[in-house]
């Protein structure tokens, strides 16, 4: 196993006003992933549910105890963080909700203003080993005599930063709406207000008051916790620490991407509406579908819609978002919108994988062209090989990496017959256009052929990729395994030979504990397996809209947050300065 550095983010009430702004946080939380990261996510609740829970007690009741008001409170944190966890649940990224209670976060002193004191560091860390995402409730703890408590007003501040402190995270980022620390609040007729790249403790304190719980910085300098406040999906952010505070220069753009989205269907539809709650970052200029007079949801603006791919591709664009599928108009789409320096993302592998010129690294046009989802959905296997690749002697990829077989062969084992399994998996929006590249094995192949390019620079024909799919299995020998305690899945593997990358796909049986059979339905699996033994598995949903949505848009949002990076393009992450 693979050390991760954490990440701890805190989403408040003020990015978090409803239910609708919950994919924020999730490409917040989606982005360390990419990196390799674990991630803990506090969340406060959803806009002035404080405020009103408060209220109604007072009104309703003449002198609550303070240990009831802890616990009335706290549940609003409960409803947004469980919210969270099932709009990951949704996008397919494994997670786990947790409270105050269960990660043993102790504290001491009044009950509604308490200092944080204690954590189950040991529990925390164990559950990190086997989940990539935490998402916890802020605000609220226990005191010693195991009764709710609350950290303050804006105590999930506190949350957030006591937890990285605890568990040495590699990074706290305290996520509002606003882009930094100011010195006077910009949301106001602030106009000179200066952003801060670097706060000093001092002025953190002196001027953030109303941004960041006071308390929460105080603890912070105490423990010489660096941290960085900053806004959902922008470049740049004001980092708070030891040293003298500097204000930024210069302004990048903050024009929103003007996107012409080409396809509305399973995938095409789901990244419309997470762009669309954006209008700061994304304006959807133009879409293309194939049939301008089908019937579409009521939120689809028909008059953006064009059959016409030259009329698309002649809108003023910055990037093009490919979800067509197939490679003639797909091709000639990507194409043109190179040739005329845009920028583009498509999730289509079948195109990637057989185009040698989008997948080479020497041609200059896997800069402009991101395809992240054409691997894995919300799997980051791309991003992950590939870093893991660059210090790392990686041997071998297996993966399960085609969530219609995945699905077919679950059913399968349940009895269902072929064709109805496979039509099960259409309806659910997890099979191509045309099934059979699914099922011959074929959309995982193309997968393989992106995998090996963007992680080794192996650039393999699929056509000559050793191919078996599960169209020639039936029920009765998928069920036949599975009494003999095996399952089958459709195995996807890379491996290293003395002349280069080596690749196949086939129907494998394999023991029940064995990772690459333990993913259900349209999940994916990945297992890395380095010289020296050591083993690094991804999984969660490789298939779907919302598995293949957040992937998409997360290329969309990197694109976004370079152009408000300013000149360099660094985009602050980390605790550290700048890093990428
Ligand atoms: P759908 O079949 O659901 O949607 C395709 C969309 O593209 C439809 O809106 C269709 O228009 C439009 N379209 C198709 N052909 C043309 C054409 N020639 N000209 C103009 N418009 C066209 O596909 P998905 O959303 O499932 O898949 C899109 C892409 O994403 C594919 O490349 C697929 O491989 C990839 N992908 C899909 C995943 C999934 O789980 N579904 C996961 C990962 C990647 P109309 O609405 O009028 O029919
Ligand atoms: N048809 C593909 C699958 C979509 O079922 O895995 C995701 O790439």
């Amino acid at each position: 196993m693979l050390e991760h550095p954490l990440s701890v983010l805190k989403f408040g009430s003020s990015v978090l006003k409803s239910e609708d702004d919950l994919p924020v946080a999730a490409l917040e939380i989606y982005r360390e992933l990419r990196k390799g990261h674990r991630v803990v996510a506090v969340v406060s609740a959803f806009a002035d549910t404080t405020d009103r829970l408060l209220q109604r007690a007072r009104q309703n009741f003449d002198a609550p105890q303070e240990a009831s008001l802890a616990r009335l409170l706290a549940t609003g944190e409960t409803v947004s963080a469980t919210s969270l966890g099932m709009l990951l649940d949704d996008a397919g990224v494994p997670n786990v909700v947790l409270d105050a209670f269960d990660i043993g976060l102790g504290t001491r002193g009044p009950v509604l203003d308490a200092e944080p004191d204690s954590l189950d560091v040991a529990a925390l860390q164990q559950i990190l080993r086997g989940v990539s995402v935490v998402v916890i409730s802020g605000f609220a703890g226990r005191c010693g005599e195991g009764r709710p408590t609350l950290l303050g007003r804006g105590g999930s501040d506190l949350t957030a930063l006591f937890i990285a402190h605890q568990l040495n995270a590699r990074t706290c980022r305290l996520i509002k709406d606003v882009d930094g620390l100011y010195t006077d609040d910009p949301r106001g007729n602030a106009s000179d207000a200066h952003r801060y790249r670097f706060a000093s403790w001092s002025d953190a304190l002196r001027v953030g008051g109303t941004l960041i719980q006071p308390k929460a910085i105080r603890y912070a300098q105490r423990h010489g916790i660096p941290f960085i406040v900053c806004a959902a999906g922008v470049g740049v952010g004001t980092k708070i620490g030891n040293g003298e505070s500097k204000y930024e220069t210069g302004q990048a753009s903050r024009d929103p991407l003007r996107v012409g989205l080409a396809g509305l269907g399973t995938v095409g539809l789901g990244v419309y509406r997470w762009l669309v709650r954006r209008p700061e970052q994304f304006d959807v200029v133009t879409i293309l579908v194939r049939d301008t007079n089908k019937e579409r949801p009521g939120d689809v603006p028909t008059d953006l819609l064009t059959h016409d791919p030259r009329s698309f591709v002649d809108k003023p664009l910055d990037v093009v978002v490919e979800l067509i599928g197939g490679t003639d108009t797909a091709d000639f789409l990507v194409r043109h919108a190179l040739a005329e320096g845009l920028r583009v993302v498509t999730a289509n592998k079948a195109l990637v994988g057989s185009t040698p010129a989008y997948l080479e690294r020497t041609n200059g046009v896997t800069e402009r062209l991101s395809f992240s989802a054409a691997v894995g959905g919300a799997v980051p296997v791309l991003e992950r090989v590939s870093r893991l690749a660059q210090h790392l002697d990686i041997q071998q990829i297996d993966g399960v990496l085609n969530g219609t077989c995945n699905y077919v062969l679950d059913r399968l084992a349940e009895g269902c017959e072929f064709s109805h399994a496979v039509r099960e998996a259409q309806d659910r929006g997890f099979a191509e256009e045309d099934p059979t590249l699914d099922l011959t094995g074929k959309d995982s192949a193309y997968k393989l052929a992106v995998t090996a390019a963007v992680a080794f620079g192996a650039i393999l024909d699929p056509e000559s990729i050793p191919c078996e799919g599960i169209d020639g299995l039936s029920t009765q020998e998928v069920q036949h395994a599975a009494q003999s305690g095996l399952a089958l899945r459709l195995v996807a593997r890379l491996t290293r030979t003395a002349h280069g990358w080596a690749a196949r796909v086939a129907p494998t049986p394999l023991p029940k504990e064995d990772p690459l059979a333990q993913v259900r339905g349209e999940e994916n699996v990945v297992v890395i397996r380095t010289r020296d033994g050591k083993t690094e598995v991804l999984h969660g949903k490789g298939a779907g809209r919302w598995p293949t949505t957040i992937s998409v848009v997360a290329d969309l949002l990197d694109l976004y947050r370079r152009r408000t990076a300013g000149a360099g393009g660094r985009v602050l992450t980390g605790a550290g300065s700048g890093e990428q």
